[in-house]
């Protein structure tokens, strides 16, 4: 038997518990949540026309005879310095071909829209031919535009694929002789995400939606810090005009990972202005992370020395006035240009991501005063080490315990056995102490960075286990999310992720799963479930915690079995009246290596029953291996 006291509020559940971390990792930006399907848009990867399919090969070889395709550098526009000349000599036409991001996904009747910027010498080039095109050059939609200035112009145009085809590509022909020079080249779906130009993928946005997310955090991760200092994130080169927005090499673009991409650049279409939009459209408070003058120590771990330190802070200030500021300053009125007058509604903003020692607690100092100075109500998070032991973390802890820190961001990537051993972390935690951003976790079940880790059921109801713990003490934890959040089944540097997609659909994985049942049940107000006046924290492998919701007047109990046997439990609700039937959400699986895929990507996905009550008594039977969430009604 189990008790659960209604009527005893121990903390409150902050709306914040359980929120979704985004890094650029894995394609997630560019080639995935960013919806334009066009790779080196504007021509500024470091090997310039990268996913253009060069004229000159075999392939093409009637485009050597016709033609030329160059890349000029122009000084004077520092952000995007780069396009591309195409010089056509002969009336058999010349063509460039994108091959997107491992191909482009286009759905049969969908429209898409496709711009470009050119510049026609002389009217020289009379049309250019625009079209979807499969392996064998089927033609699978088109459109063309007439070019009809010499000088740089914009062109836009829509149509429809005739064709379902995950891998297309792009092919535009240019038919006349002459020069003509092109840049922005772009192609997105017309159904994004709120039908927005230069929008979202929809079917993930509507994933991370359903989720119904507390905050989201971005951009990363490892990102946010850069292999070097000057590839850190930097908010304010991601703002603006997209074709204004200094193409970066990605962190991930490196060969130190299972499948190195040399193609992994970030566009920053999805930048900043996005993101707080993306959290604002999904009910998210926005968690923006900002560099602390610490490149990634996994990487080159460069330093910026702290008299130098202050370009890093301001960033910081600025980006709370750019979210919060009024029009009529500086960065508000860039804003509201931008389309979004009203503030953002900033309330919390990290420094650092995973950076650690006396470096880190060195400039957290210097970021907390002036922030803190200008802006008292702004929350900071702070980082701490990778993992949550070692001399480091322990070190970083303490000195930011020291420095009053409100909020620590810990990550943990470890395997299911050490979920499940740990649902009791944060019982005899310092309750005065920094609260704790569970910033990242996942259960690895080879081990990290493992390319062989699988999102399987053993992790996700491990992962389960572990979060009634964090439940259960949310009087400390105010903020969690699993990592990395999504990957391209063809693109991606780390596993396990909580979302797969390809070009064309997207699935949630049994660990999206059991984010969905915490965050869409995270109720207002921990309440105690205890057996023989205890904590359920894993005797006889099963895990508990509860809460009621005073908006929705519901009790809810989330209970994890990790042992290989059913369980049959009596759960007795005290102190207040509670309805005589409810629901039981179950999430189980046969097997411990089971995992949803494109094929089944319901495999492992809840399913509701009915549940009678004897009295104030819930007669339950666990499934083995099986997360349940028991909902009730209080009267
Ligand atoms: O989630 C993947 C990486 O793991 C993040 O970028 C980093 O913060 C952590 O080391």
């Amino acid at each position: 038997t189990l008790e659960v006291d209604v009527a005893k509020t121990i903390t409150k559940i902050q709306p914040t518990m359980y929120g979704v971390f985004f890094e650029d990792i894995n394609f997630a930006a560019d080639g995935g949540l960013y919806a334009e399907m066009i790779k080196n848009r504007s021509f500024e990867f470091e090997v310039p026309l990268m996913g253009w399919d060069q004229p000159k090969t075999e392939k093409y070889a009637f485009n050597a005879k016709s033609g030329t395709a160059t890349i000029i550098k122009v000084v004077e526009n520092n952000k995007n310095p780069r396009f591309c000349r195409v010089i056509v000599n002969d009336d058999i036409g010349y063509e460039l071909v994108n091959e997107g991001f491992r191909g482009m996904g286009i759905k049969k009747d969908a429209r898409y829209n496709v711009s470009l910027k050119a510049a026609n010498h002389d009217g020289a080039i009379k049309k250019i031919i625009i079209q979807f095109i499969d392996k064998d050059n089927k033609v699978l939609g088109e459109t063309s535009i007439v070019p009809t200035s010499n000088d740089w112009v914009s062109y836009t145009a829509q149509f429809a694929a005739t064709q379902t085809e995950a891998k297309a590509k792009l092919k535009i022909t240019f038919e006349g002789t002459g020069t003509i020079d092109l840049d922005m080249i772009s192609l997105f779906p017309d159904d994004t995400w709120n039908h927005r130009k230069n929008g979202l993928r929809k079917d993930i946005v509507q994933l991370l939606y359903d989720l119904k997310p507390g905050f989201l955090r971005f951009p990363g991760g490892c990102i946010v810090e850069g292999r070097t200092l000057a590839q850190r994130y930097q908010w304010k080169k991601s703002i603006g005009d997209v074709d204004k927005r200094e193409t970066v090499i990605n962190r991930w673009n490196t060969e130190f990972v299972h499948k190195p991409a040399p193609d992994y650049f970030q566009s920053f279409g999805l930048g900043f202005f996005e993101y707080f939009q993306l959290a604002e459209d999904i009910g998210a408070t926005p968690l923006p992370i900002l560099s602390c003058g610490m490149a990634c120590q996994f990487n080159t771990a460069e330093l910026v020395p702290m008299e130098e330190l202050d370009p890093y802070v301001q960033d910081a200030l600025d980006l709370i006035e750019f979210a919060n500021g009024g029009v009529e300053t500086p960065w508000g009125s860039v804003r509201s240009e931008m389309g979004h007058p009203k503030p953002f509604n900033l309330k919390m903003i990290g420094v650092g991501n995973e950076q650690w020692g006396p470096d880190y607690i060195a400039r957290y100092k210097v970021f907390e005063k002036a922030i803190k100075g200008k802006y008292p109500n702004i929350t900071i998070v702070s980082g701490s080490g990778p993992a949550p032991e070692g001399d480091f973390f322990d070190y970083g802890m303490k000195e930011l315990k020291k420095l009053n820190a409100e909020v620590v961001d810990e990550h943990y990537y470890s395997s299911p056995k050490w979920f499940r051993e740990n649902a009791t972390r944060y019982d005899n935690y310092d309750r005065k102490g920094p609260k704790i951003f569970a910033g990242e976790y996942a259960a690895q079940s080879v081990g990290i960075t493992s390319p062989d880790n699988k999102n399987n059921w053993e992790c996700a109801f491990s992962e389960a286990a572990f979060m009634t713990g964090l439940e259960r003490n949310a009087e400390v934890v105010n903020l969690t999310s699993y990592a990395p959040l999504m990957a391209h089944v063809e693109a991606w540097q780390w596993t396990p992720d909580m979302i797969w997609f390809n070009n064309l659909e997207a699935y949630g994985t049994a660990n999206y799963y059991v984010q969905k049942l915490f965050s869409t049940n995270k109720g207002t107000d921990l309440v105690a479930i205890t057996k023989e006046g205890k904590p359920v924290t894993g005797q006889n492998d099963l895990f508990a915690s509860a809460v009621k919701d005073a908006n929705t007047k519901e009790v809810i109990v989330k209970l994890v079995n990790a042992s290989a046997n059913a369980q049959e439990l009596n759960i007795d609700f005290k102190g207040s009246k509670v309805a005589d039937k409810g629901t039981v959400t179950t999430l189980t699986s046969a097997n411990l290596d089971d995992v949803n895929s494109f094929e089944s990507p319901k495999k492992i996905s809840p399913t509701e029953s009915e549940i009678k009550l004897k009295g104030k008594n819930a007669q339950i039977r666990l499934l083995p291996h099986s997360v349940s969430v028991l909902t009730l009604k209080m009267r």
